[in-house]
Formats: structure tokens, sequence, C-alpha cells
């Protein structure tokens, strides 16, 4: 290695906060750099449902020491999550303040459509020093899981949500030489109809909780016409089948 080579950072600096890309869901799928900030952050943040449940600190938990400050995030389904966010941005901040080094949980990368960006926004305004460890994204894991390699050559690579009108769904897939569609959940009837609309129903791969115990993927093709997804699923496809040909 070279003398010039930036030495690592894996140890958490007092009043930093750490957004941690901790992974798809198999907690082996984390990175060492932040598997050590999370074994030295004074307080632990994690998004969670209402109930308090959360698939971040889910994933972590093996990994998690005992007697740690932690922070569950709720947010609640119909209400604005600014307020939410601004106050747990408060709370991490105090801590900040204190000295103390906080691990934010964040399932696969940070900055990848992760919730972490508005406390990151957040934080840094208000003058505390973030930073971002990235994560092995749930469209690197579901692409390995599936055995389908997203893009080659001069493919184009598009991340479609779920959550778009039929028309917008239409008029990107149309155009893309492979997509990621996200965020399925009750937008997935919707979009398995555009894919057959589009004659790509045969170059669709579906997985649903890629990497955890819980994990499920077929052929679009394959599923039942009434069958549900959950939000933690994905759809590939590649124009030719599959990337390499
Ligand atoms: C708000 S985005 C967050 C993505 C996350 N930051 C990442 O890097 O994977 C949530 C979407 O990612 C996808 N996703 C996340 N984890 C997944 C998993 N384990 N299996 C399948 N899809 C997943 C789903 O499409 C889900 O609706």
């Amino acid at each position: 290695m070279s003398a010039e080579f930036p030495a690592s950072d894996s140890l958490p600096v007092a009043g930093t906060a750490y957004g941690l890309g901790i992974g798809p869901g198999e907690p082996d799928l984390i990175t060492l750099k932040a598997y050590n900030i999370l074994q030295k952050a004074d307080v632990i943040a994690y998004p969670a449902l209402e109930d308090g449940v959360s698939l971040a600190r889910q994933i972590v938990d093996p990994h998690i020491p005992e007697g740690r400050i932690e922070i569950a995030i709720r947010i609640e389904m119909g209400k604005p999550a600014d307020p939410i966010y601004d106050a747990a941005a408060i709370e991490i901040g105090k801590h900040l303040a204190d000295g103390k080094t906080v691990a934010v949980l964040c399932e696969g990368d940070p900055f990848f459509y992760g919730s972490f960006m508005y406390l990151f926004g957040r934080l840094a305004e208000a003058g505390h020093p973030v930073k971002t460890v990235p994560g092995v994204s749930s469209m690197m894991a579901c692409a390995a899981q599936l055995g389908a390699p997203l893009a080659a050559k001069n493919d184009v690579l598009q991340v479609i949500p779920g959550p778009l009108d039929a028309d917008r769904l239409r008029e990107q897939l149309a155009k893309t030489d492979a997509a990621a569609i996200i965020k399925l959940g009750r937008h997935f009837a919707k979009v398995r109809g555009v894919i057959n609309e589009l004659g790509l129903t045969d170059r669709a791969r579906y997985i649903e909780r890629a990497t955890l115990e819980t994990q499920k993927m077929v052929p679009l093709g394959d599923l039942p016409a009434d069958a549900k997804a959950p939000y933690f699923s994905m759809i590939l496809i590649h124009r030719r089948g599959d990337a390499w040909r």
C-alpha cells in the first residue's frame, strides 16, 4: 500500500454522526468499516415502524454490543415525516454536542433512496460533523441472488420507483435496456400490467426480501395473476433477457 494512501477512519470520532450502510438483510453483508464503527458508537439510531419494529435494527442485531443508547425513529404511516426527522435530528444533535458518537443504521446503502439523507441534511445544516459509510445496496444484492447481471457494455440501466403512474412507468421502461423496479408493495399489480403491455414479462425476474431467511425469487411470469408483493421486493428486467447476450 502506498504511503500516501489515506489512513483508515474506521474508528468513530467524538461528536460525529455516521450514516451506516448495513446491507440488504443478511448480517454478514455489512462492511468492515460499518461494523467497526457500530462496535464503538455510543448511540445507535434507526428508522422503525410505529410499533417500534425496525428491519435495520434486526439486520445488525447480532453485531450490537450491549448497553448502547438506542433511538428508534418511528415513522407513522400517513403522517408528515418532516416533524419526525426534525425531532430526531434535535435528539441526535444533543448527543453529538455531548461528544458522543452516533451511528444511524441504514438498510442497504444510505444514499440510495435511503431515509438517512433527511437526517444528513438536517445535521449538516446544524453544523454537526456527519459522515456516510456506503453499504451493499439491495439492487446489487438482488442481482447477485437472482444470478442476473444488471447491465453490460453501453446498456442504460434505470432505477424505476413503482409508485410512478402507469404512463410514466411505460415511458421509462419502453426506452431503457435494463431496469430495477423498486418500492413495489401496493403498486405491484399496476407495474406488472405495464410490463405485460410492453411484452417484457418473459425477461423480468421478481425477488422479495433478498438475502433474508424469508427470501423468495421467481420469474415474474410464474407468479399467479393475483400475487401480492411486500414493500421489500424488486423486479429486475433486461431487454436481452440476460445482460451477457
Ligand atoms: C426506500 S428504498 C431503500 C433502498 C436501500 N437504501 C438500498 O440501498 O437498498 C426501499 C426499496 O428498496 C428495495 N429493497 C430494499 N431491501 C430489499 C431487499 N432485501 N430485497 C428486495 N428489495 C429490497 C425495495 O424495492 C424497497 O421498496
